[in-house]
């Protein structure tokens, strides 16, 4: 694909109405972190704990309509604490979503490798996020090759020593049930990853207080889409989903209620030559232009 034939359209607003104006099946994948409840009334406001799961299900129903029938939905969320215990809306969102017709795929964990340091009393430094992933069916599309990774030295010194129960498939000695051929594995290099995605953080640079790091949406934009696909973040903040997104080829849109991100966000795309960048705020009707400004 030549670079100019993908784009990165970003549009001003609540995401829950700016999808209504996009056909039922567009997007491959849904890449997303959410307003998380009451997080940052200082920045963009927040939703109750208690209100969280209501709020958001009126959106993932448009998430649901837009999604293609083999797409992917990957939510990026974190469970605050609330007098003292982790609030539970998190949880209840995962089950009110998967009555809402979503199948509840997998977790993968975003684990912080640099997170701050710090003393609580009751508990130790948060260095991890969840990455809830979500489809519409069991066949959704995935390329598992696209993220595998060096074996390192582990399977060296395995292989070296490969005894007899290695070269059959051996059930497991505690009766889980899972058995292993590891003999599978000579001659590679690579391996499938876990579900455990070691990364830094990374928001010095991007002026925005809760900007996840790039390599965190290109992990999950290379193991769901291919080059031409198209990837929607609902919440896009800084840009960083939609600047993966064509550094890997593919077209993205992105939607923010704060007009400052949304022109930082097309700021952080635009470094890419090449790629068409659409802002269709300037195409708006009236009552669209209102309402993305808050007016109702
Ligand atoms: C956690 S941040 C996203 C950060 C982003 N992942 C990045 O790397 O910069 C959530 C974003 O959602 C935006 N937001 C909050 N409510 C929204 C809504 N109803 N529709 C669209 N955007 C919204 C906020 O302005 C904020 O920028």
């Amino acid at each position: 694909m030549e670079m100019n034939d993908y784009t990165a359209e970003f549009q001003h607003g609540d995401c829950l109405e700016i999808l209504r104006d996009f056909p039922a099946g567009k997007f491959d994948l849904i890449f997303t972190s959410p307003p998380y409840a009451d997080s940052r009334l200082k920045t963009y406001g927040g939703i109750k704990p208690d209100e969280y799961v209501g709020w958001f299900l009126k959106r993932a129903e448009e998430f649901h309509r837009v999604l293609s029938d083999m797409g992917s939905f990957v939510l990026n969320i974190k469970e605050k604490v609330v007098n003292g215990e982790r609030h539970t809306y998190v949880l209840e969102l995962i089950l009110a979503l998967r009555q809402q017709g979503w199948l509840w795929t997998e977790e993968y964990i975003w684990h912080k490798k640099n997170c701050h340091p710090g003393k609580w009393p009751n508990r130790f430094r948060d260095a991890w996020e969840r990455c809830l992933h979500f489809t519409k069916r069991k066949d959704f599309k995935m390329f598992q090759e696209e993220v595998m990774v060096p074996m390192g030295n582990w399977h060296k010194n395995r292989l070296r020593r490969l005894g007899e129960n290695d070269v059959i498939r051996l059930d497991s000695k505690v009766g889980s049930g899972f058995g292993k051929n590891i003999a599978n594995w000579l001659g590679r290099d690579k391996a499938y990853p876990s579900n455990v995605i070691h990364l830094a953080t990374e928001c010095g640079n991007k002026n925005h207080s809760a900007s996840f790091p790039l390599a965190l949406p290109e992990w999950f934009i290379k193991l769901f889409t291919r080059e031409g696909d198209w990837v929607l973040d609902p919440f896009v903040g800084s840009g960083t989903t939609c600047e993966a997104a064509a550094r890997l080829a593919r077209h993205s849109v992105g939607i923010d209620i704060v007009r400052e991100y949304v022109d930082l966000a097309r700021s952080h795309a635009s470094q890419y030559s090449g790629m068409r960048l659409l802002d269709k705020t300037a195409t708006y009707g009236k009552t669209k232009r209102k309402r993305a400004n808050g007016i109702h």
